[in-house]
């Protein structure tokens, strides 16, 4: 019995990792063993479908390789419903780390897993994704380094910068697949993909036959422009590094250019009031990536005062809690014009996390994460099919005591 749990428990095992910016912190990866019960279900294995042809239209991944996706057919109620989810994994701002993200699975479709498990808001399983279960699930699969919107090339360094055209190549590519006949579809994303789905979410509604049902859902994307513990601004730089080298202001919207500088135009505050397309926000107010490499990254850390703290939420002295406070004060001011629209929807839980729609026990469990008793899944589908506005924010930490708070080794 025991030997079976620990099995079990192993097969559970989920790796979640970004690669970001040449800070020497930079790498950031962590792993959390879930626990399980014997009797859960183990989850569906998709497998890597490349889009051969992408090439022709200069649609390939970092290192010149095909993109590639995951697919998983709808049935029944949901055969003409689609889902398509952008996965994340941090940004490559200078020519040393897109080269170094060449040989990883954010560079090249070359070291790509063959399967990969659909969980969270991609399992086929009612008990686990109440709404999209039976949906067309696709994960698009990250290799650009520029959330899906560069496009431009580096020769001396071999480099590809084709973000935007595996958007496209990709998106023609479900269209064949059927979602040209698509009654309703939903633009998802984590972290990096989370910011792709707000980028993109206008031109995906475009590409949808009228008059389908389209909304955006952005997870863990909402990157705020924000002062780090130095009084620098870090993610800036690395956005600003980011837009510069793979020339994403071609792909930023010409509304927010028009008013502000294209680093500005990749921040999600000044991106979603230009956004048509009903779009929900779901994000930890102290979200463990925009702490780590936002706010506390080493570059503006140096004597490494806040590693405890970063590692660990318990371990935050009464002076970082407050910082912390006035991110999330910050980041609430930011989506509150976005608010007052009746066709967005918010998710804002006062948890130490980072992509919340992806796991089970974050999206949808006995355990999940809630505000007002209502956990993720069901905030978002809620939201999706027009049953009930769904604006939940969440009290100011610690008063949830639902969250999974990530604690780093
Ligand atoms: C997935 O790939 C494996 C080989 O890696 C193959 O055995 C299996 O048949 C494939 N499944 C589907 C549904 O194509
Ligand atoms: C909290 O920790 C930081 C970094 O070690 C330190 O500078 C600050 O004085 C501490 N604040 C309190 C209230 O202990």
């Amino acid at each position: 019995m025991m030997k079976l749990l620990i099995l079990f428990a192993a097969q559970f095992t989920f790796l979640v990792s970004g690669f970001i910016s040449s800070e020497s912190d930079s790498l950031f990866s962590f792993s959390q063993n879930d626990l399980v019960s014997v009797n859960q279900l183990q989850p569906l294995m998709v497998n890597l479908t490349l889009i051969h042809g992408a090439d022709s239209k200069g649609a390939v991944c970092l290192d010149g390789t095909l993109p590639g996706y995951h697919l998983d057919r709808g049935f029944g109620s949901g055969s003409t419903s689609w889902l398509i989810h952008l996965e994340g994994g941090g940004w490559c701002n200078t020519i040393r780390n897109c080269v170094y993200r060449k040989k990883t699975p954010r560079g090249s479709s070359m070291y790509m897993e063959n399967q990969i498990p659909f969980t969270g808001i991609l399992s086929n399983k009612p008990e686990e994704n109440p709404d999209f279960f039976n949906w067309n699930r696709v994960k698009l699969r990250y290799c650009d380094g520029a959330s899906f919107s560069g496009d431009s090339e580096n020769e001396a360094a071999g480099l590809q910068f084709r973000g935007q055209r595996i958007w496209l190549a990709a998106m023609e590519e479900m269209m064949s697949q059927g979602m040209e006949n698509a009654e309703q579809a939903l633009l998802s994303g984590c972290s990096a993909g989370g910011l792709a789905s707000i980028i993109h979410c206008d031109e995906f509604q475009t590409l949808l036959p009228k008059p389908s049902k389209v909304k955006c859902f952005s997870d863990a994307g909402f990157f705020l422009d924000a002062l780090d513990v130095s009084g620098g601004r870090s993610l800036r730089d690395l956005f600003g590094g980011v837009v510069q080298l793979q020339e994403v202001h071609k792909n930023l919207p010409k509304n927010c250019l028009s008013q502000l500088d294209p680093t500005s135009c990749f921040f999600p505050q000044n991106l979603v009031e230009h956004v048509e397309t009903p779009l929900f926000l779901l994000n930890a107010a102290y979200d463990v990536w925009q702490v780590r490499s936002s706010l506390a990254p080493s570059t503006a850390d140096p004597l490494g005062s806040w590693n405890d703290c970063k590692s660990n939420h318990a371990e935050c002295n009464s002076s970082q809690i407050q910082f912390l406070q006035d991110f999330r004060n910050q980041m609430l001011d930011d989506v509150k014009d976005f608010s007052k629209s009746s066709q967005t929807g918010l998710f804002i839980n006062s948890c130490f996390a980072h992509c919340q729609s992806e796991r089970r026990e974050l999206w949808f469990a006995d355990n999940s994460p809630l505000i007002d008793e209502k956990p993720i899944a069901v905030a978002v589908g809620d939201w999706f099919f027009d049953r009930e506005v769904v604006k939940a924010i969440d009290c100011p930490y610690p008063c949830d005591n639902s969250c999974h708070n990530l604690v780093f080794k």
